[in-house]
């Protein structure tokens, strides 16, 4: 019975572990977390996300404060084209979170950056330009492009120095998506380093619509290969989504796949970015928890538990401090919403919003709760304590579970 560390992940002469963290935002995939992939010779991934306010809980700088007081006052207007970003603070967000983490990462594995297409931020070719050449500034290992297609996004870094050294990786969840993605990166003479296929099994924001559950990894990626065999294409191929245990990680490297992708398990580990009392949700979640729904203004679906604040919360929009969601015209489908609400509930102290939810204040305030679907197996990889409480899992014991278990088993903490 093989196990994933009879396998491992070859970019050029080097090899790794073939274990991925995937990038988890908003600083859900903390620094620590990807560290710990990188030190047991795997990968990790640390998210951009709202970079501004991950720099200054993390680093102490005031970024979000200027750029409230900046736009104060649009904050009643329903248009926000006016509230730009800064790309300046932007770039140096970036480089301090990437900077401090390549500066601190130890052991043989790699530190990538997830970066999501579908964060427009009011100028959406502008800033995604800035974020991915500051972080390939800042030495991170490799960049993972997710939500989105991103198919002007090799051609924003082609001039850059690093463009050939750095690994970078798209996310797709579907044939079609990849191929729109290679015929337009061929342009730049490249072909990606890794394609992480993620199945409607994931976290966060799905690629399929709301009949996820008619598709199927196994069969996207066999789709995926049999593809790109007939192109004589070789590129390892990287599963994500509902891979739980090592027997199932090892069933798709003996398949031919060249590493796997994993977030939920380390979602309750010490190094994960969610404040312990969340963690415990993930943990007591069961099936009946969970659910993909339409709340998210980036029109994706999204997978989360049923009983996340977020949910039915009517805040005030605060594009002013965010608006990583703004589309290149200042609207966000939330804004909207809301308005909508407080024009039918003219008296009312706070409104309810049902149908988008403030994504930005929702996730920065770990009150957005995305998952993947087993989540409601959490509570079998660890043991309940007297008080209750779940004992939480380190990364380490995590990802060499992963890495060497066999027969479908979870191994307890100690
Ligand atoms: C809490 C959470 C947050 C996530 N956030 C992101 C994200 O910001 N960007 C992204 O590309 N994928 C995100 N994902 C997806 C993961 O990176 C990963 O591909 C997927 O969840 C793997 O499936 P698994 O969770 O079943 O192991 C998130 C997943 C979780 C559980």
């Amino acid at each position: 019975m093989k196990k994933v560390d009879d396998f491992r992940l070859k970019f050029g002469h080097k090899e790794y572990v073939p274990i991925m963290i995937g990038g988890m935002g908003v600083d859900i995939s903390t620094s620590s977390l990807a560290l710990e992939a990188a030190r047991l010779g795997g990968i990790g991934h640390i998210s951009d996300a709202m970079i501004k306010t991950v720099s200054d809980r993390r680093y102490d700088t005031s970024f979000v404060k200027q750029k409230a007081q900046l736009y104060k006052h649009t904050a009643d207007s329903p248009n926000k084209a006016e509230v730009q970003f800064n790309l300046g603070h932007v770039e140096e967000a970036t480089r301090l979170h990437v900077s401090k983490t390549m500066e601190a990462k130890r052991g043989d594995g790699l530190v990538f950056v997830n970066c999501m297409e579908k964060l427009t931020m009011n100028a959406p070719k502008e800033t995604l330009a800035v974020r991915l050449r500051a972080a390939l500034d800042a030495g991170i290992d490799g960049i993972t492009l997710a939500a989105g297609l991103h198919l002007g996004s090799f051609s924003l870094i082609e001039n850059h120095a690093r463009f050939r050294d750095a690994k970078l990786g798209i996310i797709v969840s579907s044939l079609r998506a990849l191929q729109l993605f290679l015929k337009k990166s061929m342009r730049s003479n490249r072909l990606p380093d890794y394609v992480v296929v993620e199945g409607p099994l994931a976290g966060g924001h799905l690629g399929f619509g709301m009949d996820w559950a008619k598709y199927d990894l196994a069969t996207i990626v066999r789709e995926i290969r049999q593809w790109m065999k007939g192109e004589h294409i070789d590129i390892p191929l990287v599963p994500a989504g509902g891979i739980f245990t090592g027997s199932d990680a090892a069933a798709f490297l003996e398949e031919g796949a060249g590493a796997v992708q994993v977030a939920t398990r380390f979602t309750v580990t010490e190094e994960c970015g969610l404040p312990d009392a969340v963690k415990q949700e993930y943990f007591k979640a069961s099936e009946d928890d969970i659910e993909v729904n339409q709340i998210s203004p980036t029109g994706y679906p999204m997978r989360m538990l049923k009983n996340s604040p977020a949910i039915g919360d009517g805040i005030r929009p605060n594009c002013e401090s965010y608006g990583y969601l703004l589309d290149a015209n200042g609207n966000c489908s939330y804004i909207t919403s809301y308005n909508r609400e407080v024009a039918a509930h003219p008296d009312a102290k706070r409104v309810q919003v049902f149908d988008k939810t403030c994504l930005c204040t929702q996730m920065r305030n770990f009150k957005c709760w995305t998952c993947g679907h087993l989540t409601y197996r959490l509570k079998d990889t660890t043991k309940k304590l007297t008080d209750g409480l779940y004992r939480l899992l380190s990364a380490e014991h995590v990802f060499k579970d992963y890495q060497f278990s066999t027969g479908g088993k979870i191994a307890l903490p100690a």
